[in-house]
């Protein structure tokens, strides 16, 4: 099989006949909030069965066609990635740990039955898109710009079984805060009635169809006046799993950090996995661990609990002030931000933003 080129001219590029013009995207990016604004261009590249990845190409971000018998349409044969592009403090643009996205982006094709793209084509194609749409980081503090890349499975076929043709698409938008800015921690409402993910399911990797199953849950946590809902174990109801788009994190007042554990019914946070790095290098102690959602109501009662939060590439580091459920309402520490939330928070940020050394090579400038 033809193996795909991934040599930045490689890329085809397809003129854009109309970019955004500047004042409008000068106004679109001042504050772009989350997931709302997008950029003048996309990436794509084309799969088939028998000649693998083809036709790599950079052009205007339009509507796509699809035959409406295609697969992704009916069985939701669809996984996706979200990762930033940074501007650095010397103005270099830069991507963070975006390995770790091509690897999981690899791990949920496999669960999904889509085929891998080599971690080079991935970064590549990100490089790209950043690079041609460079005048698009925003402008609000704290602003990046977020990549979208994403698979879906375009044969035009209603048998169940994977598909023969794949589009693996990136798009970008610059983004500010996920949260509405001002609130000091999230609330977060755990649901009794909906789990996200069972054993032998598809929690571990991301795919859509996770995130339409969360959308009731969610809207229930909303309608109680919540942010965000959390997820328990599927089995039992009793475990602390994560919430729709984060994973959480507990600290303790012996200066001990929790975080559920990977059991494939969590997403494998990139998030997570740099912050455990980041307070094992503190020397703290961090436990993947189950925890149960009357120990956590119990820890924040008696004060062992001091600190929470959840954590994610649109989320950053957010404390989680309250938490409430059918059986009422807990707050934890002060309710608003603590100090090991924040401090590993700064030091993630520095990190991101080449304000601190990459001591760990996780920070890939572009250009
Ligand atoms: N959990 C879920 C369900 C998510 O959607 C996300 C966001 O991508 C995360 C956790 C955090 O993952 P990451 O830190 O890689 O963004
Ligand atoms: C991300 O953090 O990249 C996600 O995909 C989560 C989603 C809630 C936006």
């Amino acid at each position: 099989m033809a193996t795909l080129a991934t040599a930045p001219n490689s890329f085809h590029r397809v003129p854009h006949p109309a970019p955004v013009p500047a004042a409008s995207r000068a106004q679109a990016i001042a504050d772009p909030g989350f997931g709302k604004v997008f950029t003048d261009h996309m990436v794509t590249i084309d799969w088939e069965e028998g000649r693998g990845w083809h036709s790599p190409r950079i052009g205007p971000r339009e509507p796509l066609s699809l035959d409406p018998a295609s697969a992704v349409l009916h069985y939701a044969q669809e996984i996706f990635e979200g990762l930033k592009a940074y501007k650095l403090e010397d103005g270099a643009m830069a991507l963070f740990r975006p390995d770790a996205n091509a690897r999981r982006f690899n791990a949920s094709a496999d669960r999904l039955a889509m085929p891998n793209l080599p971690e080079e084509a991935f970064i590549e194609a990100i490089r790209q898109l950043v690079l041609a749409d460079r005048e698009w980081f925003p402008t609000v503090q704290g602003g990046s710009l977020y990549l979208r890349p994403f698979m879906i499975a375009t044969e035009a076929f209603l048998g169940v079984r994977p598909a023969k043709q794949y589009k693996f698409l990136v798009i970008a938008s610059p983004s500010g805060n996920y949260f509405k800015s001002g609130a000091p921690a999230v609330s977060i409402w755990v649901s009794r009635d909906y789990t996200r993910a069972a054993p032998g399911g598809t929690g571990a990797a991301k795919c859509g169809g996770n995130y339409a199953a969360s959308l009731v849950p969610h809207a229930e946590a909303v309608s109680k006046g919540h942010d965000q809902v959390c997820f328990l174990d599927a089995a039992e109801h009793k475990y602390v799993e994560e919430l729709g788009g984060m994973n959480l994190f507990f600290a303790f007042e012996d200066g001990s950090l929790l975080t559920p554990p990977l059991g494939g019914t969590i997403l494998p946070g990139i998030t997570r996995d740099s912050l455990i790095t980041l307070a094992r290098e503190e020397g703290l102690t961090v436990r993947e661990e189950p925890y149960a959602f009357d120990q956590w109501r119990a820890d924040a009662a008696s004060g062992k609990l001091v600190e929470a939060f959840a954590c994610g590439t649109a989320a950053v580091v957010t404390p989680v002030g309250t938490v409430a459920s059918h059986d009422g309402e807990f707050t934890i520490g002060s309710g608003g931000p603590g100090q090991t939330t924040q401090r590993l928070r700064d030091k993630l940020v520095s990190l991101q933003r080449g304000i601190a050394e990459d001591k760990l090579g996780w920070v890939t400038r572009l250009d």
